[in-house]
């Protein structure tokens, strides 16, 4: 892949459908006596939706920031198409960010800015000399990947919870990153608008092509977008499946992960 407008230490290949793109290896990470990773090991490889998942305050999220460069492993490497991110300079993950692209869990949108804007943003930080017409030819693009045509004039304040959201995912996806980072994409969302989360994340694979990994607790959503599921628990990674596999195991820690979450789906389910 050719870097058009800066050089960088990222020279990224573009990855085929099924090779390993990332590779957390025995990695650890502590926060002051909070052990997070002991040794942590898990492979990610291009064009699947996988999906981690664990318990509140596993380390879901923190693999996440390892990942883009917001926090640093203690020990072991991440490495992605074959470079070492953890040798990486803080510089060096802003070409890393175009590649692989977050999803916060808010949206975490500029509200002082039109959603075109939003979206154009990180355009205009990766691509200063992008030129206008392209910039608003490729924002009515994402926003119509979204089912989103038109909205360009619109405040994040006038939007719902879902659409916030789809605007979150257009700009993710602004600089056609090959990789999309999912930080609990459907929590506190109603049915209707999960599902339709849900289908975006497939979406992406389909249409794009992407690689995504997806944080959730949910999951009745994790069974539906992931081609593999990683149960993160006891500071590693216990077991990673397909869902099928996941929902027949006999590894004790996921056991115990799905049983509660199935009473919890039941219980909701009587709520109803
Ligand atoms: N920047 C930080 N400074 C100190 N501790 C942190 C920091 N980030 C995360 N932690 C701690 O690391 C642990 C893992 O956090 P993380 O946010 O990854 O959990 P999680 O699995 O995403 O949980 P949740 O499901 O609640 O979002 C937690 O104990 C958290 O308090
Ligand atoms: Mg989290």
């Amino acid at each position: 892949m050719l870097f058009r407008h800066r050089t960088s230490r990222l020279e990224f290949q573009p990855p085929t459908r099924g090779e390993e793109l990332i590779r957390f290896e025995h990695l650890k990470k502590s926060f002051g006596p909070k052990r997070v990773y002991d040794d942590l090991q898990l492979s990610v490889y291009a064009g699947e939706t996988l999906t981690v998942i664990g318990g509140s305050g596993t380390g879901k999220s923190v693999l996440l920031k390892c990942l883009i460069g917001l926090l640093r492993p203690d020990e072991g490497r991440i490495v992605f198409e074959g470079q070492e991110l953890t040798e990486f300079r803080e510089e060096d993950f802003i070409d890393v960010r175009r590649h692989v692209a977050m999803v916060f869990q808010g949206s975490a949108l500029f509200d002082s800015l039109t959603v075109g804007e939003n979206i154009a943003y990180p355009l205009r930080e990766h691509f200063p000399h992008m030129p206008p017409e392209e910039i608003r030819e490729r924002v009515a693009r994402k926003l119509e990947l979204v089912n989103l045509p038109g909205i360009e004039d619109m405040k994040p304040a006038d939007l719902s919870g879902g659409m916030k959201k789809r605007v979150g995912l257009a700009r993710a996806i602004a600089t056609d990153p090959e990789v999309i980072l999912w930080d609990e994409p459907t929590t506190g969302l109603d049915p209707v608008t999960t599902e339709n989360i849900n289908q975006m994340i497939r979406s992406m694979q389909k249409q794009l092509g992407c690689t995504s990994i997806v944080v959730t607790h949910d999951m009745m959503s994790a069974f539906t977008v992931s081609d593999r599921i990683a149960m993160l628990a006891n500071r590693r990674i216990v077991q990673v499946g397909t869902p099928e596999e996941m929902k027949a195991s006999t590894v004790p820690e996921v056991r115990a992960f799905l049983d509660a979450r199935r009473q919890e789906l039941w219980t909701q389910e009587e709520a109803r």
